[in-house]
């Protein structure tokens, strides 16, 4: 990690040694730094690809809470045409990353402002992937989270989530609940670990494969 003035840069290498450069910075909301599960997430994506040539290619991605952006600046370096989205405060960081990476992207990538629980017209109905990194942590989010994937999501999208379990506050009962209101509308299984990245995996870090229910 590089630091310049409240800057820093996480690297994250791909596997053909190209190296995805994310601006985070050191003060602002949780959003400004990438977390375990989008690093989780991203490198997921990228395996998924290679056991998969084409995968993404021309594909449509949602990425929600991005903040960085990372997730969604991988995908569209596999060839994907990504949306990342947060909230406002979120939208100057993920365009500058998208601009810094812009070599890299062998798809397309821009940021737009989506508030969870707010209307999606703005954003093309039933994306192919809708990837979502870190975003089960407080619970005045889920019931306006889980809405905007009923919005966004087709049976046929694809919601990769992944999460970080925590054991301390009232983490398990955020994602006890999160788990609740999922079951209502959508039908998921978890991604075992031996499928996700063999270096970027964590035992505490979880990847759900969900769809909604038909
Ligand atoms: C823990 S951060 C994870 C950021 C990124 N996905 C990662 O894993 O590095 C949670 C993200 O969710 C976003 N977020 C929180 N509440 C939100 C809401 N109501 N609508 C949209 N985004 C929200 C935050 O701004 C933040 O970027």
């Amino acid at each position: 990690m590089t630091e310049e003035s409240g800057i820093f840069v996480r690297e994250l290498e791909r596997r053909d040694g190209a190296v995805l450069e994310i601006r985070q910075l050191s003060s602002g909301d949780v959003g400004c730094v990438v977390w375990d599960a989008a690093i989780v997430l991203s490198k997921f994506l990228e395996r998924r690809e290679c056991a998969d040539p084409g995968l993404f290619t021309g594909r449509s991605v949602v990425e929600l809470g991005s903040g960085t952006g990372i997730v969604g600046i991988m995908a569209a370096s596999l060839g994907a045409n990504v949306t990342v989205t947060d909230l406002e405060d979120l939208q100057d960081l993920m365009k500058t990353n998208i601009e810094n990476n812009s070599a890299l992207l062998t798809g397309s990538c821009q940021a737009k402002v989506l508030k969870w629980g707010e209307d999606v017209l703005d954003f093309s109905p039933s994306p192919d992937y809708i990837l979502i990194a870190d975003c089960i942590y407080y619970e005045e989010s889920l019931k306006p989270l889980l809405k905007t994937l009923r919005d966004l999501a087709s049976s046929k999208t694809c919601i990769l989530c992944c999460y970080e379990e925590r054991t301390t506050g009232k983490n398990p009962e955020v994602e006890r609940k999160f788990f609740e209101l999922l079951k209502l509308d959508f039908e998921y299984e978890e991604v075992p670990i031996d499928k996700h990245d063999e270096e970027y995996r964590s035992e505490d870090i979880h990847i759900l494969q969900i769809y909604r229910k038909k």
